[in-house]
């Protein structure tokens, strides 16, 4: 199958501080993420996982190495473009262990605040933002506030503001820690609807092995470097 790709990521270094606060977290890593994946991202606490999501998200700089997004070369050893945040604004949806919900916003504006700042009319952003607010089941929550709702809920809206944009990758870290078994199963489940169905790439932090099973594959983070294992290894880690 040709498989078209949505992150690939080649030798990429980073590291903090200088002197005594020196510490190096990612050392040469290089892989590869396809559209149409739900991928598992698994390696210990302080392994480097939010700084990967961070550095392929265009928030936080590497310290070399090269990422491209679909066809686009992003960094070779710096920003091949100023406008980082256009990027990140089109083509990454991110989502967070926490929902982030602006809480003064109710939901239908929490959704629609990136595309109309992209541009998209407002009554267009409000009825793609409605079908979506639907497909999560949450459409009845549209004008309550992120304080009426209940962690599924908020964190189902937080999905539905993550795609408002027809992201191209999603980046979620950690987006089931704060929720149930049952609830975590659905997010996760949507994440991999969402994946299939709109050929969306998904990179998911998690340290959930029940959710494992649901996901194409699994990255880890081993001796600075990400490896790439089939799901059905998941159990073994
Ligand atoms: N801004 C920073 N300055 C200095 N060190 C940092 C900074 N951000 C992260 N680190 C260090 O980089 C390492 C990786 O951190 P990171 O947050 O990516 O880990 P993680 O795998 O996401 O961990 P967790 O599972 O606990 O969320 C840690 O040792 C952390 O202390
Ligand atoms: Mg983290």
């Amino acid at each position: 199958m040709d498989r078209k790709i949505a992150i690939k990521v080649e030798n990429l270094y980073k590291s903090f501080g200088k002197g005594e606060s020196y510490i190096s977290v990612i050392e040469g890593a290089s892989f590869e993420v396809y559209k149409g994946e739900l991928v598992a991202l698994v390696a210990p606490s302080g392994a480097g996982k939010t700084t990967l999501l961070m550095m392929i998200g265009c928030v936080e700089d590497p310290t070399r190495g090269t990422i491209w997004l679909g066809d686009e070369k992003v960094y070779e050893n710096r920003w091949l473009t100023r406008e980082t945040r256009r990027i990140r604004r089109e083509k990454i949806g991110f989502i967070f262990q926490a929902h982030y919900l602006i809480p003064f916003l109710n939901i239908i504006e929490n959704v629609t605040l990136v595309p109309q700042v992209n541009g998209v009319p407002k009554e267009q952003s409000e009825k793609e933002a409605m079908e979506l607010l639907e497909y999560f089941d949450i459409a009845e929550k549209a004008h309550s506030m992120p304080s009426e709702l209940s962690g599924g809920q908020n964190q189902r809206a937080a999905i539905a503001r993550a795609l408002a944009n027809n992201p191209e990758i999603i980046l979620a870290d950690e987006p089931t820690a704060a929720l149930d078994l049952d609830r975590s199963f659905d997010v996760v489940k949507m994440l991999k609807k969402i994946a299939t169905d709109q050929d969306v790439a998904v990179i998911m932090v998690t340290h959930d092995e029940a959710m494992l099973p649901l996901c194409d594959r699994i990255l880890t983070i081993e001796n600075k470097k990400v490896v790439s294992k089939e799901s059905k290894e998941a159990k073994i880690l």
